[in-house]
This record gives structure tokens, C-alpha cells and sequence, in this order.
């Protein structure tokens, strides 16, 4: 597989409540459009990941909408599939490409959230859960908790090893813009996050507290791709491995809530198709929606080699921009701290990775960083997306 990532663009991601959903796909595509040096005229096929626009915003019907907005008939197709919505549109326009019937497709990633009250947005999310386990009254923080609960029997776990997972992320986001937490004078995400901070902050579902969390966010991303052989860009950045894997959609269904056997599927088959392994990865961007997910991601995606050990890790400051070991993950800040618009996240990934592999990353740039990875996971692991990219 050899698909050419033409142009990248993300919106800045936070509380963006006096921006509507159109400005924020404009930006994003005119953005990825001028990074791709491609007229709208040139785009074959749209795909936009999203998540919650029917339950939140009314309006189900986002591939005609957004090809309407953009002022193009182009083939259109809404991509949902929980959290992992963009990151399985991205999947969709890669084989697009491959099936031979476009030769460039703009792949979008939209999500607006903070416009509506938190318990809707709770129980509009529980839509990527299973009846048993709305009807028992779980939320994505609980049923994190539960996986974090048993990870911490398992394989003694602690508190202040997920929050240094948080800590990590939200020093990253405080070099990064467009994040949710990007930081600012005196703001406690402006790199001066803390164990203590993230161990003293409220719990939302015991043991995950607050700064355990991802935010809900707004924001989208935009990616054009076509076929490797017709760019002449010459630091062309190349998606080599696309795999989408599935699981259960009840946590109580699966042999074990340690593991999301769907992450670990889906990186198998990614590496396969790239011939790739684990080991060759300079940059990640994994699904951390909460902390104890990307303790989870090191691990199922082949990172480390336990979880105690991945905690270990980085406790003592790897995976972290400028640390000796190689393999940086999540520089953007993550869902974490650069912000969790779910439909945008895949996208936005993707955006990141490229950025990282043309070596535009500014000030958080990875070192020597040639090949990247993506992970989106959706619901409590019901389906994951790894994209493996090559500059
Ligand atoms: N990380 C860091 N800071 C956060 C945060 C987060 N996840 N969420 C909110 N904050 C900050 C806010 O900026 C605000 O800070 P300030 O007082 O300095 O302005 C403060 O915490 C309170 O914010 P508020 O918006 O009132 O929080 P909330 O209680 O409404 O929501 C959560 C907090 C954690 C419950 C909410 O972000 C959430 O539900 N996150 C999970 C989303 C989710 O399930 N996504 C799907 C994943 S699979």
C-alpha cells in the first residue's frame, strides 16, 4: 500500500462556542487544500468522520451537507463509528484510491460539543455503548474506570501512574497551538501540570479523576490523499499500512478488559501490510481518551512490553518530546490535552503524524522522525483504526 498524503490542515480544538460546524470544516479544508496545492474542482470523493452530529446537532445527512457547503457535487459519505469515526473515514479514502475510482479524496473530520449541556453529551457518547450497559447507567468515564480497576489488580497499576500519562500530555499540548490545552500564563496546562495536580483533582468515575480525563471538545481536520505516484512534493509523506479491527461492543462480553484486543488486531494487521514491526516507530499519536486507555495502547500496540513496565516507562520520562528513548508518543497533546472532538480525532491524528514526518512540527517536533503511527479506538474498544505513515 502506497497512498501520498497531498495536504493537512487541523482548526484549533477547545470551547470554540461562537464557531459553527461550517466555519470550522471550511477552515480545515481550505487549509488541507492550500497544503495540497489542490483545487476543490479535483477532489473525486468526500468522506467525513463524525460521530454525534444526529444526536447533537439534528442533522444526520453530512455528506451532502458538507459537499453542499463546499460548493461541490463530488460523491459524498458521512463515516461514523464512535470516537473512531475519523480515523475509519481515513480508512474509507484510502480505499478509495486503492479501488482505482478516485484518484484524490478529502477525508474530513468534524465535531461540535460544548454547545450542549455535559449530560447530554455523556448520554449522546453512551450511544457507542451496548443497551446492557446504557440501560445500567454507564458513561465512558465508568466504563474506563472498570478497565483501569482491573488493570490495577492485574498488573498493579496505581493512580499516580495514570496521571503521569496526563502530565506527559499535557506538557505536549502546552507546545501545540491548536490544542484544547495549549496553556497560556497562569493556566494549569501551560506545562506546569503536576502529579500532585492530576492526584488532586476530582474524581468523575473513581479512579479516574478529572485530569484523567479527555475533554469535550470541538473542533476538525482535514486530509487530502491520492495516488503515490502523480505528487511532486518532494517530503511527500505516505500512508503504508490502513487496518480496522472489531471487538464486542459490551466490556462484559470480552475474555478481558486489560487489553482491547481490536488495538492489538488492528496494529498487527497495519504492520503486516507495511512490513513493519513495533520497534521501527519514531512517532505515535495513540487513542488516550483516558489515561489508563494509553497505558492500555502502549502496551497492544507493541510499545512495551508490559503494563507495569509501560508505567515505568513513562514515569521516568520516555515517550516524551526530547527524551532519550526514540519512540515519542502523542506530541500533539493527545485526546487528553490537545482536545477530544470525536469525529475529528482520526483526522486530526493524521494530520499530526504527517506534520511530525515532513519535520513541521515546530517546537514540538520528534527527533529523526521517518515513520509514524495512528490509533483510534471506538467505544470501550468495539473498534480500533492503526495507520502506519512513512516520509
Ligand atoms: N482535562 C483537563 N481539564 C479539564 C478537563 C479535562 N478533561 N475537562 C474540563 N477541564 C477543566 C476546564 O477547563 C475547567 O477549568 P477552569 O476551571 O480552569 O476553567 C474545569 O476543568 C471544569 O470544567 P468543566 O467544563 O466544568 O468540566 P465538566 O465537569 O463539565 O466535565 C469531564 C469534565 C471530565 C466530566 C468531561 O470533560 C468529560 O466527560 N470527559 C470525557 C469525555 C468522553 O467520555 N469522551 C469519550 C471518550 S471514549
Amino acid at each position: 500500500m502506497n497512498i501520498a498524503v497531498l495536504g493537512v490542515a487541523t482548526t484549533k480544538f477547545g470551547e470554540l462556542w461562537d464557531t459553527s460546524p461550517r466555519v470550522l470544516v471550511r477552515e480545515a479544508v481550505n487549509g488541507a487544500l492550500a497544503d495540497a496545492q489542490v483545487a476543490l474542482e479535483d477532489i473525486d470523493a468526500i468522506y467525513v468522520g463524525n460521530m454525534l452530529s444526529g444526536m447533537l446537532g439534528n442533522q444526520e445527512n453530512l455528506g451532502a451537507f458538507y459537499a453542499e457547503e463546499l460548493g461541490i457535487t463530488a460523491a459524498s459519505t458521512k463515516v461514523e463509528g464512535a470516537c473512531a469515526s475519523g480515523g475509519l473515514a481515513v480508512h474509507q479514502g484510502v480505499l478509495g484510491i486503492l479501488s482505482g475510482l478516485y484518484r484524490r479524496v478529502l477525508v474530513i473530520g468534524v465535531e461540535k460539543m460544548t454547545d450542549h449541556k455535559p449530560e447530554h453529551v455523556a448520554s449522546a457518547l453512551m450511544g457507542a455503548g451496548s443497551d446492557g450497559e446504557r440501560i445500567a447507567g454507564l458513561t465512558f468515564p465508568g466504563l474506563y474506570a472498570l478497565m483501569a480497576h482491573a488493570c490495577m489488580q492485574k498488573y498493579a497499576i496505581t493512580e499516580s501512574d495514570m496521571a503521569a500519562v496526563a502530565v506527559k500530555n499535557h506538557y505536549h499540548a502546552s507546545l501545540n497551538t491548536y490544542a484544547h490545552f495549549s496553556g497560556g500564563a497562569g493556566s494549569r496546562s501551560a506545562g506546569q501540570m503536576t502529579i500532585e495536580h492530576v492526584m488532586q483533582s476530582p474524581y468523575v468515575a473513581d479512579p479516574l479523576k478529572l485530569l484523567d480525563c479527555s475533554p469535550i471538545s470541538d473542533g476538525a481536520a482535514a486530509v487530502i490523499l491520492g495516488e503515490a505516484a502523480k505528487t511532486t512534493r518532494k517530503s511527500t509523506v505516505h500512508i503504508v499500512g490502513s487496518s480496522v479491527a472489531t471487538d464486542t461492543l459490551d466490556l462484559a462480553d470480552r475474555s478481558g478488559i486489560t487489553s482491547i484486543s481490536a488495538t492489538v488486531r488492528a496494529a498487527q494487521g497495519a504492520y503486516k501490510q507495511a512490513k513493519l514491526a513495533a520497534r521501527d516507530i519514531d512517532v505515535a499519536e495513540a487513542h488516550d481518551c483516558f489515561t489508563i486507555a494509553e497505558l492500555m495502547a502502549l502496551v497492544d500496540l507493541g510499545f512495551s512490553d508490559g503494563m507495569k513496565k509501560a508505567a515505568q516507562q513513562v514515569g521516568q520520562g520516555a515517550f516524551t518530546l526530547n527524551s532519550s528513548k526514540k519512540l515519542v508518543v502523542n506530541p500533539s497533546g493527545g485526546l487528553k490535552a490537545c482536545g477530544h472532538p470525536v469525529g475529528a480525532t482520526g483526522v486530526k491524528q493524521i494530520v499530526e503524524i504527517t506534520q511530525q514526518l515532513r519535520g513541521e512540527a515546530g517546537k514540538r517536533q520528534a527527533a529523526n522522525a521517518h515513520i509514524g503511527l495512528t490509533h483510534n479506538v471506538g467505544g470501550s474498544g468495539a473498534v480500533a483504526v492503526v495507520h502506519l505513515l512513512r516520509s
